[in-house]
This record gives C-alpha cells, structure tokens and sequence, in this order.
C-alpha cells in the first residue's frame, strides 16, 4: 500500500508545515546538524546526498551561512520544499555516481541523512564508497539513520516509512552501520559517533581523518 504521495498533495499549502510536524515525531532535524556543525570544521564546500525536499538543506544553509551547498536526489524535484537563502545552494536531480562522473569537486563536507535505508541493499557498499569519493581528504563525511532496535519508536518509524512514505525499506543495525562505514572508507574512519533526539534510533557516524588535537576513535565502540 503506497498512500505517501496522495496524501501529502491532499494538505496543499500546508503541506511543508504538516511535513516539518511529521519528521519532528521521528528526528529533530535542528539538533542533527548542530551536533554535525560541532563536529566539523568550518566547511566552505557541502554536499547533501538524498536531500529529498530541503528540510535538512534549511538547516545547513542556516547553520553554515558562508558555505556553497550542493543538495542532490533522485526524486522528481530535489528541494521542492526549501524555504531559504538561494544565493549559495543548488539542488540537483542526481545519483551520487551522477555527480562524481559529472564533476570532480570533493566537498568539505558531505552528509547522507536518513537515505541509506531507502538504497536497495545490495549497493550500500557502492553508496557509501561513492559519498567517501566525493569527500575532501580532510573532510568530513556524516551517515544518519535510524538503527533497527527493539522499541516501540523504530517499530513506528518502520510503519511510518513503510505504509506513509510507502517506499521498500531496510534499515542498517548499529553494527552493520559501523561495519558498513569501516568497509567502506576505511578502519579507523570513524572518528565519532551521536544520537540524535528523540530517540535512540537515530546514529550518525562522523567519518574523517583523525583531528591532530584529539586522540583517534575515543567516543566510538571499537567492538561494535
Ligand atoms: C527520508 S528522505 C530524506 C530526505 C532528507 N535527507 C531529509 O533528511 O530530510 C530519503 C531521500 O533519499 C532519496 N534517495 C534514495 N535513494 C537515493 C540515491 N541512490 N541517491 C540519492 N537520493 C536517494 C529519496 O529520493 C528521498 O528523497
């Protein structure tokens, strides 16, 4: 059952507000990219991978305001929803390979929010070594989404994407995540990890080179 799209065109102009409503029960999206900015160091270049209709775009534009914002997606139209600065953004209909073959820039910052469990498995390994790929050498690369666990919140945020969204979806667990990203960019890439209100299931993975003041890999779980 695919209900999503019918829905959302039902709420006509208060569909952005309605939206930003919805998301807030799941992710507290201001949060997610303070924690991204405390961990970053000061990106000129960023790049948001599935930005789907600007929601987060917003906030890192206002976040970071001197920074040039790439938002790319394969929807019908990336950043329908962007209410904010232009002078800085573009938005893209593109596939992260789209983008690596059509230009050569690496961002200083490159963030997957919420989208790899919308990527059919078998290519997360490809996803995420694409992002790395578009990643600066001393850039930063953050994947968030929401981990498999066994709460009432994941089971919502399951049915939610499931039945509201009405899109095919697997989500990573908190080792598969991990596992992903080592796999991908490299054993020691990930140099921090945080959780994003309201729940627990949303982890994000800071992966960057180690910070020369700070001693590698200290708040993550090696193990894991
Ligand atoms: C849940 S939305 C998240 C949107 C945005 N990142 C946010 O957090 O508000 C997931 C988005 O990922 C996009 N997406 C899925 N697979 C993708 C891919 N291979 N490349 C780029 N975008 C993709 C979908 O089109 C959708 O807009």
């Amino acid at each position: 059952m695919r209900i999503g799209p019918s829905v959302r065109r039902l709420f006509g102009r208060h569909e952005r507000l309605i939206s930003e409503l919805y998301r807030g029960i799941f992710v507290n999206l201001g949060d997610l990219v303070a924690s991204i900015h405390e961990h970053t160091r000061s990106p000129t270049t960023i790049l948001e991978i599935g930005c789907g209709d600007g929601m987060v775009t917003e906030r890192i534009v206002q976040t970071f305001p001197g920074a040039a914002v790439t938002g790319i997606d394969i929807c019908a139209q990336p950043g329908r929803l962007y209410r904010g600065d232009r002078s800085h953004v573009r938005f893209l209909r593109l596939t992260a390979q789209g983008l690596a073959t059509a230009e050569h820039t690496r961002y200083q910052l490159v963030i997957i929010a919420d989208v790899l469990h919308h990527v059919p498995h078998p290519g997360w390994s490809d996803f995420v070594s694409t992002a790395h790929r578009l990643t600066a050498e001393d850039g930063t690369l953050v994947i968030k989404d929401w981990v498999r666990q066994r709460t009432p919140a994941y089971l919502l945020g399951y049915l939610s994407d499931r039945y509201v969204t009405g899109d095919r979806i697997r989500y990573p667990d908190e080792s598969e995540l991990r596992a992903l990203a080592r796999k991908t960019c490299g054993t020691d890439s990930i140099q921090a990890e945080f959780r994003v209100r309201p729940w627990d299931c949303n982890l994000a993975l800071v992966i960057a080179p180690p910070r020369q003041d700070e001693h590698p890999n200290t708040n993550i779980h090696p193990h894991n």
